[in-house]
């Protein structure tokens, strides 16, 4: 089935910074800039009808040179550490592709910043 997109600036997403439309290339209306720090998180709440794994797509923007490495969370559950590299641009946006186990019902799906440079901007989560 395709998948189902939850744009960052959707009310049903939280982002601990602003919602930012500065930089072209988003989808939607615009982008989650996350306060650039440790635990400053972008969340999405994502329905599930039958539990199993699925397969989630970050889309993000890094304009830095250094990767913005941040816990991936699910609900409540810290499974990895992920890479968020540099991309050359903070308009130039790549999808980070990603295998996790969802439960039926409602899951939260958090990314997490581990360094002080917090997220990269982040445009959606398809799942
Ligand atoms: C710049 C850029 C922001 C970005 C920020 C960052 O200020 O304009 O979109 O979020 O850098 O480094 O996080």
């Amino acid at each position: 089935a395709a998948p189902t997109r939850y744009e960052a600036e959707n009310s049903s997403a939280r982002c601990t910074g602003t919602i930012d439309a500065n930089w072209s290339g988003y989808s939607g209306t615009g982008f989650c800039n996350g306060t650039n720090a440790v635990g400053a998180y972008a969340e999405f709440t994502v329905p599930v009808t039958t539990a199993g794994t699925a397969a989630l797509s970050f889309r993000f923007a890094n304009g830095t040179t250094s990767s913005r490495p941040a816990d991936l969370i699910v609900n409540g559950t810290t499974l990895q550490n992920v890479s968020f590299e540099g991309t050359g641009a903070f308009d130039t946006w790549v999808t980070k592709s990603l295998s996790v186990n969802l439960n039926s019902g409602s899951n939260t799906i958090r990314l997490q910043p581990t360094s002080s440079g917090g997220l990269p901007n982040l445009d959606y989560l398809d799942v």
